[in-house]
This record gives C-alpha cells, sequence and structure tokens, in this order.
C-alpha cells in the first residue's frame, strides 16, 4: 500500500517511536579505545601530545594505566595498544623483548584492570628504523616468510605478558595461521586472533605514522597493503584469515570501505571488527575546531553508520568522548 495509507513519517515524528525502531544501536560495549605507550614517556603524568591528533597523547606506562582505567570506567571493553620503543633497528627487535613497551603496558594494565581486555597490535613497523612492516630484504622488498617468524614471536610475547587478544596489523601472507600454531604450541590456545584481514593502503595513517614515528623511510606499504580500489581482494584475504584461524575480521579505515565492512559480515559471518584510524579522527576534529560541524552529532552519526554497515566492533579514538555522549 503506497500513500496515503502509507505515511512513512508515522515512524519519524516523535523522539520515543524513533527510538522504538531504530535498527542499530551503539553503546561504549561496542568501542574499543586505541592507546599510545611510549617507552621515552615517564612518569604519572607522561603525555606527549600528538600535533594532528588533539585530545590523543603518547602515553607513560602508568598514564596509560590511568587512561585505561578511565576508559573501563566509562564501559569500554578493551583498550588497543600500540608501543613506541627507545630504540628502533632493522629487526624490529623491540616487537618481541619480553621487556618491551608493550609487555611492560600490558602487564601493568591487568594487573590494574583485570577486567578490561587488553587487545595489543603486533606489527614491526613501529620497532623498524626502516618504517616497515616486516624485515627487509638487500633489494628493499619486505621479506614475507621471515617477517612472518617475527610476528608469530611477537604475539606470543604479547600473550604471555597477559595480552587477552592479539591483533597482526602488518599484512603479511599467512601470519594468522602461523600466529595461532605459536600460540597453541605455547598452550595459549584461548587467545583470540583479530586479523586486520582487509588492510587497505591508506593516506589516512598518517597521524599515526606520525604518532608512532612509523613513516616508511623509502618507498610505500602499496606491495603488502590492500589497493583501495579492490573489495574482491579484500574478501578473498579475509576468508583466507578465516580459513587460518582468526576469531574476528577486522577491516580498515573505516568509513571510505563501509561497503567492504558489508562484505565481509556477509561473506564471514564472524565478528567484524572496523578501525576507524586516525586520519578519519583528525578531519573530524580539524572540521569541529574550524566550526564546520558539530562534533558529538558527527561522530555518533559516523560510528553508527560503521555499526550499520555490519562491524560489530568499533576501534576509535573517539570511544571515551563517545562513551560519554551514550
Ligand atoms: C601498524 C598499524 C598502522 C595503523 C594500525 N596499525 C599504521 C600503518 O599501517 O601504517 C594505523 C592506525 C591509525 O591510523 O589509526 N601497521
Amino acid at each position: 500500500m503506497a500513500f496515503p495509507a502509507t505515511r512513512m513519517r508515522r515512524l519519524r515524528s516523535t523522539a520515543s517511536v524513533r527510538d522504538l525502531v531504530r535498527e542499530t544501536r551503539l553503546g561504549p560495549h561496542d568501542l574499543v579505545l586505541p592507546l599510545f605507550v611510549e617507552a621515552a614517556v615517564s612518569g604519572a603524568n607522561g603525555r606527549r601530545a600528538i600535533a594532528s591528533m588533539p585530545g590523543v597523547d603518547r602515553l607513560s606506562i602508568s598514564a596509560a594505566v590511568q587512561e585505561a582505567g578511565a576508559a573501563h570506567a566509562l564501559g569500554l571493553p578493551a583498550v588497543l595498544l600500540f608501543g613506541i620503543p627507545e630504540h628502533k633497528d632493522a629487526e624490529g627487535s623491540g616487537a618481541y623483548d619480553d621487556e618491551g613497551i608493550v609487555q611492560l603496558a600490558t602487564r601493568a594494565i591487568k594487573d590494574a584492570h583485570p577486567e578490561l581486555l587488553v587487545m595489543t597490535d603486533v606489527c614491526l613497523c613501529e620497532y623498524t628504523d626502516h618504517g616497515h612492516c616486516g624485515l627487509v630484504r638487500a633489494d628493499g622488498a619486505v621479506d614475507n616468510d621471515a617477517s612472518v617468524e617475527l610476528l608469530a614471536r611477537t604475539a606470543v610475547s604479547h600473550a604471555r605478558a597477559g595480552a587477552d587478544i592479539v591483533a597482526p596489523s602488518d599484512m603479511m601472507d599467512g601470519r594468522v595461521g602461523a600466529i595461532r600454531a605459536a600460540l597453541d604450541e605455547e598452550g595459549l590456545v584461548d587467545t583470540p586472533i583479530v586479523a586486520y584481514s582487509a588492510k587497505f593502503a591508506s593516506a589516512f595513517y598518517g597521524p599515526f605514522r606520525e604518532a608512532a614515528g612509523s613513516t616508511p623511510a623509502f618507498g610505500d606499504r602499496r606491495a603488502y597493503q590492500l589497493d583501495p580500489a579492490n573489495g574482491d581482494e579484500a574478501l578473498r584475504e579475509a576468508l583466507l584469515d578465516v580459513q587460518e584461524g582468526a576469531d574476528v575480521i577486522m577491516v580498515k579505515p573505516a568509513l571510505a570501505y563501509l561497503d567492504v565492512i558489508r562484505r565481509v559480515k556477509d561473506a564471514t559471518r564472524l565478528p567484524v571488527a572496523a578501525y576507524n584510524v586516525s586520519g578519519e579522527y583528525a578531519m573530524v576534529k580539524a572540521a569541529a575546531a574550524a566550526g564546520a560541524l558539530d562534533e558529538r552529532t558527527a561522530v555518533i552519526e559516523m560510528l553508527t553508520s560503521i555499526r550499520r554497515a555490519g562491524a560489530d566492533i568499533v576501534i576509535t579514538y573517539h570511544a571515551k568522548d563517545a562513551a560519554t555522549w551514550l
């Protein structure tokens, strides 16, 4: 039946009826807060600002413990840790050092807030002096299989330090299977893997690289991260990671890839995470500061859209603000 029997506006007429028929819910329990922990920063007030990301700082371990506590108090289920080591080298040895910055921060956060989930980013780019996500061969290419071994070592080291969930973001082939096997061999059979399966070579990682000092010293990441033009290829990556034992599939960035989120959700039926990345955050902050949009409304709209597209979990630097508003 069409108009006038059908009036779509009937279900939009009041806030209560809109609330009743809302299809997508967004709450603090859907959101994960990324934290940058930096070895060179110390003290309870130890914070170092990130110019393009107002409201996000690089933290000392004790500041990270505080920030994690604040996240937990707001109802966020998890934080995602990134480490910035004191020294970087060609092999990214800080990544799989049992006394590395992420390992130390994980122990400290789990001690203070045992119920908060600690998820760790597993990659070499924050730890290598060349900024690539794996080992670089003499010819300048990133060596897939040798990198996978170090990534598996890193994941085991994080899990041994108490990480509840490991999240490989390097985009090497076969790393999810290798990490699963390495964890299982250590008896860490219950540590889930959130695989950054569909991670695109994106301009939107710019502020993160400033924060982590991980801009590649030469070349770019297009020989391992996905071409933004390719949706079918993203799906193949996701399906392969499912075969290799991924527990959750991640799509990243989120806003320019909502179609990929939906396709991955439909094809895998696994829990899907979407990463609302640093550049997406920086855009909103800059536009809000310029008076071009209302930050609160824009953030809720974006996070809701990411959920509507099919994401069960949204990783976002807006998590604390959003949790306060919701
Ligand atoms: C590490 C990694 C990156 C991000 C998450 N893990 C950077 C990159 O691939 O260059 C980006 C996160 C963000 O932009 O917020 N490989």
